[in-house]
């Protein structure tokens, strides 16, 4: 019996829904079905593919955009669409490892990348709730005091006019004191998406979604099997899936929890509230909490907060399985925002966090032609606006003030510490191969339940579907051979060296990987795994 997968990946990539994708309509096109021939072509509909392919043909390009699944249904229907210039690494780290007119420089990119978004949503007229705000970043508990001066000092150099100020809205957090940035944003992320989509069409470029591109050279790639030929290639799928090692050593996956809960309207401002990180975490980039507000209606507002950040795939190791972590998030909000009723959504999602802070935009290393967006961390919505400028202007042949900053090849010596650490995280991965953990009988897992099972050295996926048929797969990853594991709040198999992820029918949800779990045959309980 044909069974479904227990959600649609062709909207959004986990079983849970986002705010954003569930009240705006999805961006479906049609699928390709020709070979096309074009001077762009844009692989990824998320913020970064749909804000170049806007620029580009802004400047006269003709451009073909194709998505493996709607637009949108990556991460940029995940997000919390903070839209900021505060950074989730500290700017005093960024002068560390750059200098400090890198820092300025980068400073300067994400305020651009502010009123970039606030002219195309002027110039296109979209209804998207943006408005301006202020964001207060305040101490994390574990954080010493002496870093928050640092870092308002450091944004203060980098041309940021911070101040000091007491969070509006919020329990008395440390010192009661945050930094203050002024003039920062937010949207509703699908209708913003969904308007930047209307206007590419509008002026002339073509999307194609459920158009899954393979075999991307810098000739084009072939997608639902036709050839689409391109004088230059934007890979904007944010893991970039035409890379198969280089840029998956400079950046880690991690998976951010998000709930939404109600709070009676003028109860809060609106405003972005970050802390600073938990500085005794395991992981190397130390999960911090961010909260903002969402006209819900006319009697409520969502407060939207996210945080309890992992490793994708090794929630476990912290003795805390993903499904748990919105309680974690929920306990924390209600410590600082009392006055929140019940949570109405919950998701989560994935972040590339690059070992030296910023993102990789530009020409993908050893290619002219090809370029990539990617290692945007928890910046996203900027990183991805201010990647449809720079791309544009190296394929125009403008100059760009952020080329050096953001170039993809950079190696940045000052994080060998925390490149070394990731590296040995994924080194260990491969110790699943011979564990014994997981070795379940597949008769224990349950209707909607998944498990990795198998000997050593012969592991499978398992999934059972709801009337009790069972899909089996490797439990190989087919990128760089780690073994998947189960995440049973969003219902998939994430891999916890590079953060591709499966649904339960095998299917490539997220790259690197570019094929699906292999399938296998169960031999029937009596004879054993
Ligand atoms: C929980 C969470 C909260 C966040 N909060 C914020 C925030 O407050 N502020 C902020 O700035 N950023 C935030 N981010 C980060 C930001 O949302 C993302 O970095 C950004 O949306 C990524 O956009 P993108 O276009 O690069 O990738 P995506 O939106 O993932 O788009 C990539 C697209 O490529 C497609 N694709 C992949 N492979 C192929 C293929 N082979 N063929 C065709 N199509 C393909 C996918 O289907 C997808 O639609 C958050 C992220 C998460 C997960
Ligand atoms: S994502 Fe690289 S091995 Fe799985």
């Amino acid at each position: 019996m044909q069974t479904n997968p227990p959600f649609d990946s062709n909207k959004t990539a986990g079983l849970h829904q986002s705010y954003w994708t569930e009240t705006a309509p999805s961006l479906a096109f049609g699928s390709i079905s020709a070979h096309v021939v074009t001077e762009v072509l844009v692989v990824g509909a998320g913020i970064s593919g749909l804000t170049t392919a806007y620029y580009l043909l802004k400047a006269g390009k003709r451009v073909v955009i194709v998505d493996d699944g709607n637009a949108g249904s990556g991460e940029t229907g995940r997000t919390t669409a903070h839209i900021t210039c505060a950074l989730d690494d500290r700017y005093y780290d960024i002068e560390r490892i750059f200098s400090k007119e890198d820092a300025r420089l980068a400073a300067e990119s994400h305020t651009e990348a502010i009123r970039q978004i606030e002219a195309i949503v002027s110039q296109e007229g979209i209804d998207c709730n943006f408005m301006h705000i202020d964001g207060f970043l305040f101490r994390h508990e574990t954080d010493p005091a002496k870093n928050l001066d640092k870092e308002f000092e450091a944004t203060q150099r980098a041309g940021i006019p911070t101040d000091w100020a007491v969070p509006p809205g919020i329990d008395e957090v440390p010192e009661n004191r945050a930094i203050r940035f002024p003039s920062q944003a937010q949207f509703h992320a699908m209708h913003y998406l969904n308007g930047l989509a209307r206007a590419v069409e509008r002026l002339g470029g073509k999307i194609y979604t459920q158009s899954k591109a393979t075999d991307i050279t810098s000739k084009g790639a072939k997608v639902n099997g036709f050839d689409v030929a391109a004088d230059q290639i934007v890979v904007a799928t944010n893991s970039p899936s035409n890379d198969i090692f280089a840029m998956h050593t400079k950046q880690a996956p991690y998976r951010s929890y998000v709930i939404g809960a109600r709070i009676k309207k003028g109860a809060l401002p609106y405003a972005l509230w970050w802390d600073t990180g938990d500085q005794e975490s395991k992981w190397t980039s130390f999960p911090y909490h961010y909260v903002r507000l969402e006209p819900l209606d006319d009697a409520y507002d969502l407060l939207i907060s996210g945080g309890e950040d992992h490793k994708t795939g090794q929630a476990a190791s912290e003795n805390l399985p993903e499904e748990d972590r919105y309680t974690k998030l929920e306990a924390w909000t209600r410590g600082y925002f009392p006055l929140i009723e019940d949570v109405r959504y919950r998701w989560s999602g994935q972040v590339m966090e690059p070992v030296d802070c910023l993102a990789f935009i530009g020409r993908n290393p050893g290619n002219d032609n090809v370029y990539i967006a990617t290692g945007d961390s928890g910046n996203g919505i900027t990183h991805g606006t201010i990647a449809g400028k720079l791309i544009t202007d190296l394929i125009v042949g403008n100059p760009n003030p952020y080329e050096k900053l953001y170039d993809p090849s950079r190696i940045s010596l000052s994080t060998a510490k925390d490149f070394i650490s990731e590296q040995a995280n994924v080194a260990k991965q491969y110790a699943d191969w011979f564990s014994k953990e997981d070795l379940q009988d597949a008769e224990q897992i349950a209707p909607g339940q998944g498990a990795v099972i198998g000997g050593r050295l012969d592991k499978k996926a398992a999934y059972r579907n709801d009337d009790g048929t069972l899909e089996v797969f490797s439990a190989v990853c087919p990128h760089l051979g780690c073994i998947v594991r189960w995440n049973n709040d969003e219902k998939s198999f994430d891999c916890p060296c590079h953060g591709s992820r499966f649904d339960t029918k095998g299917c490539v949800l997220n790259g690197p990987a570019t094929s699906d779990l292999e399938k296998r045959n169960m031999k029937p309980a009596s004879d054993g795994q």
